[in-house]
């Protein structure tokens, strides 16, 4: 059996998280995904989050391709989990291209996917804050409207 990994947020998943595991899970038999932990977005990733970890888990869970969660907790662990979990290899979006090189060294293939264009758990949130700043600047101020006739 060809086991696969992969690491990342996943906050607000959308379709380019759904590309990457599609794509991942076609290239083995095992899909094993490394969840950042709160505490890891936070003090390493310096990452706000809007879903929890637990509520991450359990979104990434659900996704058919996927066969294991499990916390990221520090930026070391890529090398011990690929032995821990027996890894063939290890799949990552071309955002890190090179990054993890390393592992190769450990016996693992290493694969960047291209990202799918024009999405990220970022841009969603940025779009929707700024859809709402807009609906605000248009939305008629009723504190100056005479409530009493
Ligand atoms: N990914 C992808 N295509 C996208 C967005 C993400 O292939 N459009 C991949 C990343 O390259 C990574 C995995 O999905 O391998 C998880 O990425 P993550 O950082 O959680 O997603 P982003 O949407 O990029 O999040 P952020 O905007 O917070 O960086």
């Amino acid at each position: 059996m060809k086991r696969v990994i992969t690491y990342g947020t996943f906050d607000l998943l959308h379709y380019g998280h759904i590309n990457l595991l599609r794509r991942a899970k076609a290239l083995g038999d095992y899909l094993i995904v490394v969840v950042s932990s709160d505490e890891f977005n936070r003090d390493e990733k310096h990452k706000k989050c809007y879903f929890t970890y637990e509520q991450r888990k359990a979104l990434v869970e659900a996704i058919r391709y996927v066969d294991l969660v499990i916390p990221e907790q520090s930026w070391d662990q890529k090398r011990s989990d690929v032995h821990e979990y027996h890894v063939d290899t290890f799949v990552m979006g071309d955002d890190w291209k090179g990054k993890f090189d390393f592992l190769k060294e450990e016996g693992v293939e290493v694969v960047y996917l291209p990202r799918t264009p024009e999405i990220s758990s970022s841009r969603i949130k940025r779009d929707l804050y700024d859809a709402n700043a807009v609906e605000n600047e248009n939305r008629p101020d009723l504190s100056q409207i005479d409530t009493n006739p």
